[in-house]
This record gives structure tokens, C-alpha cells and sequence, in this order.
């Protein structure tokens, strides 16, 4: 059956609306890697930035028209560079599996070693072979794992680094709930003339306020990360490093490696975003971490199995719960979704594969912006609990999320259109 043009454009319409409803609005969004921009971040978000072209770097551009997008690339650039004190950064990578992509088409070459934290420790596909790495025909070993301390095994990693000597060892992670060892690990990998990247993806936000050391000062050589997880931003990518003779092979590696165009209409957002976690930068953070560590406790106290709790559960946005006493982390984070509580399976470092994973990822970042504090995490808390550990019908548990969701619908630590008086979208041009 052909589509039907009308009926098709009421379809498309209608599925924006409900989405934005459903997970603005109704839902406790608790998936780590996601996040709201500020009601100004999101009003200039669309901007005729979208349609343009900037082929090149910043000052060597391969088309005209671009005046404004390099003036706010370099803008955006400075403002980046003074959050996360670094030298040199490209704020081109439209996500963070390109930045990470960009590193290694830039420090690596074929056939060469790198190292990462295994996959079910919180190492990401990006850092694997099954992802750029392997499209860049990489080899990969895994960094020892610490199941004790939940973190790379500092010794054993030494020992691993000295005799494989990989090109890169990669830290940082998708399961991210204590500091890597950045400082313990940086001296061995200049010894073996190798580089240290730390992949920020999830703890940018949290780094931008002072909550988690920041990998630069620790000695990284290169810092990868998105800008859309604790970092509240558009969805995009960003490389920094204090090394100047790796910033030239990075942006090569950018463009023209492996972007044309770098969706410049998210810089602007983007910008606002750093310029918020200038101003509230410290206060999200510092809630974020405060409401990971009560949504943990109320977990444990309600009878989950929350993971590290020898260690003080996190130090970061995440709590990881293995539910593998209650049907494992498919069947409970479907259960949940039912109730309008949206999590993601993920595997446990001593899970043997990753098909049936046996925890949940849970992130309090974005409900942290709607203004929830350690109350409401108690209140998610047994939710989870009438839902996963008493049985409870989802969908009446629904209800009550939809009802408990409606008193925080406002994102905080931002700025509204409110705050400032310049029109720039471009219906207001009209
Ligand atoms: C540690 C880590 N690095 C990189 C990425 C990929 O980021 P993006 O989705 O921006 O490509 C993720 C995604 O969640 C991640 O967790």
C-alpha cells in the first residue's frame, strides 16, 4: 500500500508531540547518557546555522558566508577551552564516537594496540573493536578490572602497559561510577611512549563543576567527550588536549578525515550550555552527585542490590543496580518503562557476555535539572521498588509517576529567553 502524503504528515506530527509529552513531561528519565538543554539553549537550537557549510578550520575555510558560524566557533571555542582548562580544543566532532574516531585516525595506525576498559566494566563500543576502532583496524586489550574497588586494577594495568605497550590507553567509560586512574597510569604510558586518552562523555557536566577531577590536570594527554550527558548540551562531540603537537593531527583527522559538516547550528547551544555551567555549573553538579548517592541509598535500603556499596555507591551521576534476583536487566527495564520510569539494561562487570545483562544504569542528571533533590529520589526509589520488587502493576504505578512528574516540568540551572533580550530565531526575524 502506497503512503498516503496527508495521513502520513498527521503521523509524523502527531509522533513528535507524543514523544515530547511522554518524555518531557510524563516520564522519570533516569538513562545516564541523556540529558535537557536549557529553555535558551533550546530556543537558538534552531537557527539557519543548520543549512551552512564551513568546510575547513577555524580561520581556513573552504566556503563564503561563514563569517558569523567562525565567529562563534571561536567564540565557543574559547568559552570550552577556559571551562575545562585546556589549550587546544576542536569543537567540530558531531558526537562523541567521532571525536573518539578523530583520535584515533589521528594517534594511531593500522595494525597498532590500544587498551580500554572492558566492555562490561563500562569501557564503551567506541573503545572495542565491534566499533572505530575496528573500522581503523585496531587491535584492542582490555584494561584489568578491579571488581573491589570497581575500577582499572592499577597495578596490573602497569604491568599490562609496559609489556603490550599500546599506542593509546583509553579511560573513561559508559559505566562510570568512580575516577579512572588517569594520574596513577600517565607516567607509564609516556614511558612507553604511548598516549593517555580519558573519555568524558558521561562526567563533562561534572567535571564543568568541579565534582570530578578533571583528566587534564591529571595529565591526559587528549580528552574526549559528547556534549549532551552530564554536560547538558545539544548532541555533539569535543576534543581537547594541552599538547600542541597533537592538535594539528586532530582537526586533520576532523576534516578532513571524517566530517564535512559539523551541524554548526548546535555551536550556539552549545556555547550557552558552557556559559550556564560557568554560572551553575557547581550547584548542578554537586546536586547531581548528592542525588545519585541518595537515589543508591534509598535503593539499598528498600532491599536492591546496588552495586559498590562498600565503596559509597558513586561518585558520580550513575548508580548501577544488579537486578539479576529479579528477572535480570531486560525484563526490569521494560517493567519500568511500563511504569514511565525509563532505564537501561546494562551488563556487570561479572556478567559473562552481554546479551542478558544482569543491572540497571541509572543517571539523575536530567531529573536533577527538573529540580528534584534527595526527597524525590526516595520517591523514585520506591516506585522502583512497588514495581520490580513487590510486583506491583506497572500500570497503575504509572499513574502515579504521571501525577509526581507534573510538579517538575521547569529545567533549572539554565537560562530562559526570559533572561536575555535578543530575538534570534528566525520566525522572530520574520
Ligand atoms: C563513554 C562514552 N563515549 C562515547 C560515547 C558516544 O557518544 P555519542 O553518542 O556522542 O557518539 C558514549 C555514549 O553513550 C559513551 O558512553
Amino acid at each position: 500500500m502506497p503512503l498516503d502524503p496527508d495521513s502520513s504528515l498527521r503521523e509524523v506530527l502527531n509522533l513528535v508531540r507524543t514523544h515530547n509529552r511522554w518524555r518531557r513531561l510524563e516520564t522519570i528519565n533516569l538513562i545516564p547518557s541523556e540529558n535537557v538543554m536549557s529553555p535558551l539553549a533550546e530556543y537558538v537550537y534552531l537557527n539557519d546555522m543548520e543549512g551552512r557549510y564551513a568546510e575547513g578550520t577555524l580561520g581556513s575555510r573552504y566556503y563564503q558566508g561563514t563569517k558569523y558560524i567562525d565567529e562563534l566557533e571561536g567564540l565557543l571555542t574559547e568559552l570550552m577551552k577556559q571551562l575545562f582548562h585546556a589549550r587546544f580544543t576542536d569543537v567540530r566532532p558531531i558526537s562523541g564516537t567521532i571525536a573518539n574516531a578523530a583520535v584515533y585516525a589521528a594517534l594511531t595506525n593500522t595494525g597498532d594496540v590500544i587498551a580500554s576498559v572492558p566492555l562490561n566494566s563500562g569501557g564503551h563500543i567506541s573503545h572495542k573493536t565491534t566499533g572505530a576502532p575496528g573500522v581503523f583496524k585496531l587491535k584492542v586489550v582490555d584494561l584489568p578490572w578491579d571488581n573491589e574497588n570497581f575500577n582499572v586494577d592499577v597495578d596490573a594495568a602497569i604491568k599490562l602497559i609496559r609489556e603490550v605497550k599500546p599506542k593509546l590507553v583509553i579511560l573513561g567509560g559508559s559505566v562510570y561510577l568512580f575516577p579512572h586512574p588517569v594520574k596513577e597510569l600517565v607516567d607509564v604510558v609516556h614511558e612507553v611512549n604511548s598516549y593517555l586518552m580519558h573519555d568524558s562523555a558521561h562526567v563533562l557536566g561534572l567535571i564543568a563543576g568541579g565534582v570530578f577531577p578533571n583528566p587534564l590536570d591529571l595529565g591526559a594527554d587528549v580528552m574526549t567527550s559528547s556534549t549532551h550527558k552530564t554536560f547538558p548540551g545539544p548532541q555533539g562531540g569535543v576534543i581537547f588536549t594541552n599538547r600542541e603537537d597533537l592538535i594539528k593531527p586532530i582537526q586533520r583527522a576532523v576534516f578532513p578525515g571524517l566530517t564535512s559538516n559539523y551541524h554548526h547550528h548546535r555551536y550556539a547551544a552549545t556555547a550557552i550550555t558552557a556559559i550556564e555551567m560557568m554560572k551553575f555549573g557547581e550547584a548542578y553538579a554537586g546536586r547531581v552527585v548528592e542525588n545519585a548517592r541518595a537515589l543508591a541509598e534509598a535503593l539499598h535500603a528498600l532491599g536492591f542490590k546496588v552495586v559498590a556499596e562498600n565503596l559509597g555507591f558513586t561518585r558520580t551521576h550513575q548508580v548501577l543496580v544488579d537486578v539479576s534476583n529479579l528477572g535480570g536487566g531486560a525484563k526490569a527495564a521494560v517493567l519500568l518503562e511500563n511504569a514511565n520510569i525509563i532505564v537501561n539494561k546494562n551488563a556487570l562487570p561479572w556478567d559473562k557476555g552481554f546479551r542478558d545483562p544482569s543491572g540497571l544504569r541509572l543517571g539523575v542528571q536530567e531529573m536533577t535539572r527538573f529540580g528534584m533533590g534527595k526527597d524525590e529520589m526516595r520517591v523514585i526509589g520506591e516506585f522502583m521498588a512497588r514495581v520490580l520488587i513487590k510486583g506491583e502493576d506497572p500500570g497503575r504505578v504509572k499513574r502515579e509517576v504521571i501525577e509526581f512528574r507534573r510538579e517538575f516540568t521547569t529545567v533549572k540551572y539554565g537560562l530562559t529567553p526570559k533572561d536575555v533580550d535578543i530575538p534570534v530565531t528566525i520566525e522572530m526575524l520574520l
